[in-house]
């Protein structure tokens, strides 16, 4: 196989990471791009030197079919239409940013259309990738299990517009403390049940966001796993710019024996009886990713990829149980 051809549907803030990546790497070259606004889809494809630029994912999807080999879709979660389930049915495999659409029924569709194709599909959940959930993952099964794990994702509110709004996000935690939420699954397994509260009216809108900010200010969700592992996650969108220069986010593990400290995409402390470990983060779990989706198109090697729409899927489900919590009060089981 001779370059990878990638089609860039989405040209923002995250796709941004992405093409620093790709721009990397030899055997990859962005052929199409699209992107309703005009500048931002223009500088995707002036980075590239690419001569595909659409207005929208559709119009792209529209002339892929033997052109792009693959997919990177970062649009914002009310934006998707059905690229997935189009990009599904030509075949072409696709790495889509979490959470991957607000709408369940649309998601599940995709998940089964996908495995029915054997597709190589893969969800931007990059923990996964990093080399401290790496040292926790491998570490874990080495200690007795059962303990609590808090969970922090704590700071400001993203520029985006589409961030303001819980309609439009998900909210949060569907929205950015996924991550954690996702990192809790992949390390302890799935959850036996989520219960969740929110609040909100510390921020007021147009003061520090938009005015149109109708958005939880910070919830916090209880999950229970097996072998008496039970993690508090919290997340908090409310702390104004400039107040605290590192949020402390990320998850502290704590189990009879050992302490696992680990400080959002920084540094994961461990410690024991024996010992105290700082080890700092050494290579960008974005790039790990991006690299494992392309080798996986390239070879056709599913396994290369952490998190597929079907495993992420799970947890998807699992924020919007979340919500439900919220919005009804109750325990959600799942088990
Ligand atoms: N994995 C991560 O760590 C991570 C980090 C940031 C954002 N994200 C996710 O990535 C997604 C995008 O976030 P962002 O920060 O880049 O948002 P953004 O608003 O900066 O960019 C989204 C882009 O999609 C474009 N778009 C909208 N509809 C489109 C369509 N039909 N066809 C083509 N392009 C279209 C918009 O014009 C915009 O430029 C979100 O789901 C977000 O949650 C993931």
């Amino acid at each position: 196989m001779g370059k990878i051809r990638v089609g860039l549907i989405g040209c923002g803030g995250r796709a941004g990471n992405h093409m620093s990546q790709l721009i990397q790497m030899e055997d990859v070259q962005v052929v199409a791009v699209a992107d309703p606004i005009e500048g931002r889809r223009l500088a995707a494809a002036e980075k590239f030197g690419c001569e595909n630029i659409y207005a929208n994912g559709d119009e792209l999807l529209d002339s892929a079919k033997g052109n792009v080999d693959a997919l990177f879709i970062c649009v914002e979660p009310t934006a998707h239409g059905n690229m997935e389930l189009r990009a599904v049915e030509l075949g072409i495999p696709f790495l889509v940013e979490k959470p991957m659409s607000l709408d369940l029924e649309y998601a599940e569709k995709v998940a089964l259309e996908a495995e029915k194709k054997g597709l190589i599909t893969a969800v931007g959940f990059q923990d996964r990738y990093q080399d401290l959930t790496d040292i926790i993952k491998k570490d874990l099964p080495n200690h007795k299990p059962g303990g609590l794990v808090y969970g922090a994702w704590v700071g400001g509110i993203p520029g985006v517009w589409w961030w303001q709004k819980k309609s439009c996000c998900g909210g949060q935690l569907v929205e950015q403390n996924i991550h954690l939420l996702d990192e809790l699954r992949y390390l302890f397994g799935e959850p036996l049940s989520i219960y969740a509260t929110c609040s909100e009216g510390i921020v007021k809108a147009g003061e520090g966001c938009s005015e149109e900010y109708k958005n939880d200010d910070h919830s916090t969700a209880v999950i229970r796993f097996e072998n008496n592992v039970t993690a508090t996650l919290v997340s908090g969108c409310y702390i104004r710019r400039g107040v605290g220069t590192r949020p402390r986010c990320g998850l502290y593990i704590t189990l009879e024996d050992i302490i696992y400290d680990y400080r959002l995409r920084n540094n994961l402390i461990i410690e024991t009886v024996e010992e105290t470990r700082d080890i700092p983060r050494k290579a960008d779990q974005t790039f790990t990713q991006d690299r494992a989706f392309i080798d996986a198109v390239a070879t056709g090697n599913r396994g290369l990829i952490r998190s597929d729409y079907t495993d992420a899927l799970k947890s998807l489900k699992l924020a919007f149980a979340a919500n439900e919590s919220m919005e009804s009060g109750k325990v959600i089981y799942f088990k």
